[in-house]
């Protein structure tokens, strides 16, 4: 098989990322006079035509979290009532205040957050922020303990010991705000390591990180050892339950066995949440808590000499939209705990068969132990190329790396009538395809894969992801 150049590829990729050239026009500069509403509706309905099979029909790994008619219809019109509002302006939408708090406090419940500020003799309360996603809780937390080390213990060099498996938001924060990572390999079973994690604890460890679960192979970290490292050394622990926080309480209920990853445990001093996961809410809005508002207050920002007045934010934005966060206050009142319970219960069903099937594919095999976010691979065939197979029979699963292998992560898209059968009858069948065809190339995302775990240069792979990030913004 012949290896393709990595211009070809960029012109590959190129192609697939930018499908509309042909049949829409390209806007580089304003129109002179502008286009009638109804045209650009029509634009848009045509557009949203052409993308919602992909994921309503269930075959994407991920990426939305709900997506039952009813549900959208009920969240956009929230999003119509809201849309003007912007929670900077406290004293024009004080509604907007009140709906940020009420889902602070219900996903602070959801963490335990009351049974640990009742104790007495604690100073705990937990509180929290609402956020864009993911990726700024964890980046909010980190800066706090950043600041709260520096402030507190006089530490200028911080580090942070993180799981291999953690989110790449943790990186992303160790880059941003100058905190040296120390990502610490997790053991065979892609369980967070304690004895590597307590050997790597310095003078100037500040927290130290745990999933529940992990993105990558959905496997949930031994926090409560994690977090007892972390507050014999006094330092923080922050729980990434950006996956699982709306899951897992409710799969505790269920009877399913969850490991204690919350406040219960007192060396655990912040946990993210997103609500626009398995929260069902509006993508752009997730949840970050601190033990005590002592903590909280690292992460605030205030100024007091700009000329533009005394100005102060909770998080990164200034101005937000108030609209996202009414969405999450909606669909969480409309859901409730008999909701989530529900959803729960199906999305978790729904993951017995598929693990069930992937265990009775002999060329397959489970890692770790996941609930509900599965990763498989294979022993003797490339993984990548069974991906690409799939990717053929329209689903859109994730490629993970060292070691080689692919996730589904499951939502309520998956737990449809069938479904969770279809996809065993697709994977037996591209595995099928990857025993004939051994040498077939296939187009797909497997095949970037592949070519990262060929290209030994870190540099170069991360140059051609640079370059990747330029063609989005490319016309
Ligand atoms: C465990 C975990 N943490 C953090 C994130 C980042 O969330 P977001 O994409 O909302 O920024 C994700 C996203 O999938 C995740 O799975």
């Amino acid at each position: 098989m012949a290896t393709k150049t990595t211009e070809e590829m960029m012109a590959e990729l190129e192609s697939s990322i930018k499908p509309y050239k042909k049949d829409y026009h390209t806007y580089s500069h304003l129109p002179a006079t502008g286009r009638k509403k109804e045209t650009i509706i029509g634009e848009l309905e045509a557009l949203k035509a052409a993308e919602e099979s992909k994921w309503k029909n269930g075959l994407v790994s991920g990426a939305v979290y709900h997506g039952a008619q009813d549900h959208i219809d009920f969240l956009n019109e929230v999003y119509a009532l809201t849309s003007q509002t912007n929670p900077l302006h406290t004293d024009v939408w004080p509604s907007i205040t009140k709906f940020e708090a009420e889902v602070i406090s219900m996903t602070a419940n959801m963490m335990s957050a009351e049974k640990v500020n009742d104790v007495e003799d604690a100073d705990d309360e937990v509180c929290g922020a609402l956020s864009s996603g993911g990726t700024e809780s964890i980046l909010l937390a980190m800066k706090t303990y950043r600041d709260w080390a520096r402030e507190m213990k006089g530490i200028r060099n911080p580090e942070m010991i993180v799981p291999s498996t953690a989110h790449a938001a943790f990186d992303k924060a160790s880059q941003y705000f100058n905190i040296k990572m120390k990502r610490i390999p997790v053991d065979e079973n892609f369980k967070a390591d304690i004895e590597k994690t307590r050997d790597a604890i310095t003078p100037n460890t500040i927290v130290i990180v745990g999933s529940t679960p992990s993105f990558p192979h959905g496997v949930i970290d031994p926090i409560e050892a994690l977090s007892e490292l972390a507050r014999e050394e006094d330092i923080g622990f922050h729980t990434d339950a950006c996956l699982g926080g709306f899951i897992l309480p409710w799969a505790e209920k269920l009877g399913y066995e969850v490991p204690l990853f919350d406040f219960r445990l007192p060396g655990v001093t912040s946990i993210s949440v997103d609500t626009h996961k398995y929260g069902y809410a509006a993508k752009g809005s997730s949840i970050i808590l601190y033990r005590n508002p002592e903590l909280r207050r690292y992460q605030f920002y205030t100024t007091t000499d700009w000329p533009g007045g005394l100005y102060l934010s909770p998080t990164f934005a200034g101005s937000r939209s108030g609209a996202l966060s009414a969405a999450a206050w909606a669909a969480m009142l409309s859901i409730g705990e008999e909701g989530y319970l529900a959803n729960t219960k199906k999305i978790l069903e729904a993951a017995a068969v598929i693990k069930d099937g992937i265990r009775d594919i002999p060329e397959l095999y489970l890692l770790g132990d996941a609930l509900w976010d599965i990763a498989f691979s294979s022993k003797d065939l490339n993984i990548y190329k069974v991906m690409d197979y799939m990717g053929e029979k329209k689903w859109s699963l994730n490629g993970l790396q060292n070691p080689a292998a692919v996730h589904i992560c499951l939502t309520l898209r998956h737990a449809q009538e069938g479904l969770p059968e279809k996809f065993i009858t697709d994977l037996k069948s591209a595995v099928e395809s990857t025993i004939n065809n051994p040498g077939k190339a296939v187009d797909g995302a497997g095949r970037l894969y592949g070519m990262s775990a060929n290209i030994p240069i870190k540099g170069v792979v991360d140059a051609f992801l640079k370059r990747f990030l330029d063609l989005l913004f490319k016309l």
